[in-house]
């Protein structure tokens, strides 16, 4: 497990001053390039999820069965694609705003200046689905809470948020507390 932590971190690449000076930027694109850590980022992040694996929380039981994986353009769907084929379940993209064409459910949220807007179509879910949120990077956790708003209004629940890096000093996960979150690297 450790080691698995090197070997990704490794392949993250700091960018000072992006988008903005003063943000340093975490560039996962040389850990998705690499197939071994591509592979492994994938592997892990669908691992507590698979029906031979045991879940934190809920041993006993077993894994829990994900009926939908959720990404959240553009960076999660990288991500999620993988993980929902790796677990046989259905993939369910939430995008930014106007991209979907059929009825949406849409949920807006605030970012360091202005609002962001994801929408998900209303009929993506069967109410009871059981949902994986799968994201690359948790920062201030306004856009994973902005899709756990979005599962829960289309009746569906949410079983477990899967995430490959959090910026921890920003405290996102406060966010969404209660909820099952899986991270694979902390900075
Ligand atoms: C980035 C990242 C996460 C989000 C995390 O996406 O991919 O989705 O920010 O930030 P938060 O926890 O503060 O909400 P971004 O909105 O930059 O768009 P992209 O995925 O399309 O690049
Ligand atoms: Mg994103």
């Amino acid at each position: 497990q450790a080691e698995l932590t090197e070997l990704l971190k490794e392949r993250i690449r700091d960018i000072p001053d992006y988008p903005k000076p003063g943000i340093l930027f975490k560039d996962i694109t040389p850990l998705l390039a690499d197939q071994a850590t591509f592979g492994m980022a994938v592997s892990a992040l669908a691992a507590r999820y698979q029906a031979s694996g045991a879940r934190a929380g809920d041993a006993d039981q077993g894994a829990v069965t994900v009926d939908k994986v959720v990404g959240i353009e553009a960076r999660g769907f990288i991500l999620a694609a993988p993980v929902a084929y790796r677990l046989g379940a259905g993939f369910v993209p939430v995008r930014k705003k106007g991209k979907l064409p059929y009825h949406t459910h849409e949920t807006t949220y605030d970012l360091e200046y202005g609002t962001a807007t994801l929408e998900v179509h209303q009929d993506a879910f069967t109410p009871g689905d059981r949902v994986l949120i799968v994201d690359d990077v948790l920062a201030t956790g306004g856009t994973v809470r902005a899709t756990i708003d979005l599962v829960e209004r289309a009746e569906a629940q949410v079983v477990g948020i899967a995430i490959l890096l959090e910026l921890a000093f920003l405290q996102g996960r406060d966010r969404f507390s209660g909820h099952d979150l899986h991270v694979l690297l902390t900075v």
